[in-house]
């Protein structure tokens, strides 16, 4: 069974090798290429190169050298299919599942990639040459349009009375053409009409540069009809899912890491004439998790920038509430507002580059404050409106997939509403300022702490909780024999501490026998003893934070199991390993 070529490539233009690289390897950017320590060797200084450009990676170690595939297959050990499989979900792509619909899909695919540029090349050609077309040359003129731009971008015009389906019908059936969304059916008529007629038409294409669908500009002032439209959805083309532009601007990121999203094709253009070349469009269709995710494939911020005017401002709080949700550590989505009436198109050719570069600099808001500034200008200072604005920051905090993303939005919400009401929130600020200048003092506590794991602290809050309560814990010695520890030197003390316990006899934390080292790591970074009162807490306040630590611990394990299985899972993608997996997950929801 063969892959066809096409899918291969949408893989491997959609997925940077550095991306899929860093997964298993630290790499650093060093010029053109990004550089890490062989995973084919055991090596101190990094021999091994990875360059997105041209999609490679190269161990000058080892002479190992291939692509994203071949990565997969050497590091992983997967099979070539399983490396497909496996890259393919990353990218967000559909299996391909060899069956007889993927077949045919195949043949429709090479088909509707043909009509498409023997259309977008002809119409293009005849703008270029054809000299009738002095109104579209007009046109072009008056916007301020050159050759350059109508060939980088392929623009075409689409005459009044064109007679492509003529051309088209001796190669392709008349459903064939239909279904490529160029043509339609006049019913009273019992013609087929170009669907574009009369428009400059703007080339939208895939990631890999094929064009799948045409945007259409009138080029005469129109009442009745729309001032640009789309080709319908197809088999091939969805709105959601492509962005104009995608193909150019994706190159350019090796060397830029941001990205800016537009709502016209004149946008984008008009951006690229000024020398601003990374700018996408998404086909004024409101923005989609997928058109975002797509972009952070490619670029680490995405600056949105829709019209000065009010139905850009909406456009742009829609697309901030859906999009925040999908922001991700490392990745930044900011909003752009230019003045009343401008678009980017009209903004840059009246400033320059330069200037809009500035601006945007200057101007340009995080996400999370564009979202509260708007929601802040419709509240008014009562308990009410509070209350309603505060409700819906934090609905919009919870939606956000990622955990630390949502704290860190959720913080800002919260505080920034602390400082809009200073009389409830005296005591809290004063706690703020008090935990700050701590934080200070203790700089060298936290670098130090920040060595051990997780795991570690809670063993040691385990250890520190056991050593201050030997009665406590003598009798409730049941309660300890469940737990399971992780670090060797902490499981082996812990051990002892049990037998010592189980022995009867009272005990004192010297007789603990605890390596002098261990006892003072323990004593400095056990985390719990923030948490306890200094003796002042009950029994039963002991014994619960006890049960605490034994379900956290338990829970590092279910997450160790679980990582253990999915890597396990993605190689051998066997249906029991699945099961074990959705069970395991189960219980981490449980607890
Ligand atoms: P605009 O009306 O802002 O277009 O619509 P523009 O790019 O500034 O166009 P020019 O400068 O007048 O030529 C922005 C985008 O919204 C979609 C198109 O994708 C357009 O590029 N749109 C607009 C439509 O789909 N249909 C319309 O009738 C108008
Ligand atoms: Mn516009």
């Amino acid at each position: 069974m063969k892959y066809p070529k096409e899918y291969l490539n949408e893989i491997k233009t959609r997925l940077k090798i550095s991306t899929v690289v860093s997964k298993s390897v630290a790499l650093k950017k060093r010029g053109k290429e990004y550089v890490g320590l062989s995973p084919f060797k055991n090596e101190k200084t990094p021999s091994f190169t990875v360059n997105d450009e041209k999609e490679f990676y190269h161990c000058f170690a080892t002479s190992e050298h291939g692509n994203i595939f071949d990565f997969l297959m050497k590091t992983q050990n997967f099979k070539f299919g399983e490396a497909v499989k496996h890259l393919a979900q990353l990218a967000g792509m559909q299996p391909y599942l060899f069956s007889k619909q993927d077949e045919e899909r195949e043949k429709k695919w090479k088909k509707y990639l043909n009509i498409y540029s023997q259309y977008v090349d002809f119409y293009h050609n005849e703008l270029l040459k054809n000299d009738t077309y002095s109104n579209a040359r007009d046109y072009l003129k008056n916007r301020s349009l050159g050759k350059e731009e109508v060939k980088k971008f392929k623009i075409g015009y689409v005459e009044k009375n064109p007679n492509f389906f003529d051309k088209f019908k001796d190669q392709f059936n008349e459903q064939t053409l239909v279904e490529s969304g160029l043509f339609y059916l006049d019913e009273k008529k019992k013609i087929y009409v170009e669907r574009f007629k009369g428009r400059l038409i703007f080339p939208i294409n895939n990631i890999s540069g094929h064009p799948i669908a045409l945007g259409g500009r009138i080029i005469e002032q129109s009442d009745y009809l729309a001032k640009y439209i789309n080709s319908p959805e197809t088999l091939f083309f969805k709105k959601g899912s492509n962005l104009y532009n995608l193909d150019l601007a994706r190159k350019l990121s090796n060397k830029l890491s941001d990205i800016y999203l537009v709502e016209g094709y004149m946008d984008v253009i008009g951006l690229s004439k000024n020398g601003i070349e990374n700018a996408v469009a998404n086909l004024g269709t409101s923005l989609t998790d997928k058109q975002i995710l797509t972009l952070n494939q490619f670029f680490d911020d995405i600056i949105i920038c829709f019209d000065g005017d009010e139905s850009g401002y909406k456009a742009a709080l829609r697309a901030a509430e859906n999009s925040i949700k999908d922001l991700k550590p490392e990745k930044q989505i900011s909003f752009l507002f230019l003045p009343d009436k401008e678009d980017p198109d009209s903004f840059v050719n009246k400033n320059g580059k330069n200037h809009f570069i500035d601006f945007s600099k200057q101007s340009k808001i995080p996400i999370h404050q564009f979202i509260f500034s708007h929601y802040k200008k419709q509240t008014e200072n009562n308990p009410s409106s509070m209350a309603v604005f505060d409700k819906k920051l934090k609905s919009i905090a919870y939606t956000i997939k990622d955990d630390y993303i949502k704290k860190y939005v959720l913080e800002y919400f919260l505080e920034r509403i602390s400082d809009l009401t200073p009389h409830t929130n005296q005591n809290k600020k004063n706690y703020y300022i008090k935990k700050i200048k701590t934080l200070e003092s203790t700089k060298k506590y936290f670098n130090e702490s920040k060595s051990l794991t997780g795991v570690e602290l809670k063993e040691f809050s385990l250890l520190y909780l056991i050593m201050f309560n030997l009665k406590l814990m003598q009798e409730n010695v049941h309660l300890l024999e469940n737990i399971k520890l992780f670090t060797d030197i902490n499981k082996q003390i812990f051990d002892k501490i049990i037998s010592k316990l189980k022995s009867g006899e009272k005990l004192t934390i010297e007789e603990l026998e605890i390596d002098n080292q261990l006892l003072e790591k323990i004593n400095k970074f056990a985390p719990i003893k923030h948490i306890l009162k200094n003796k002042l807490d009950s029994d039963n306040e002991i014994i619960e934070l006890l049960e605490d630590i034994n379900r956290d611990l338990n829970n590092y394990d279910l997450e160790f199991r679980i990582a253990e299985l999915e890597s396990k899972f993605s190689k051998d993608m066997s249906e029991a390993t699945f099961n074990e997996l959705k069970d395991l997950k189960k219980k981490q929801n449980i607890n």
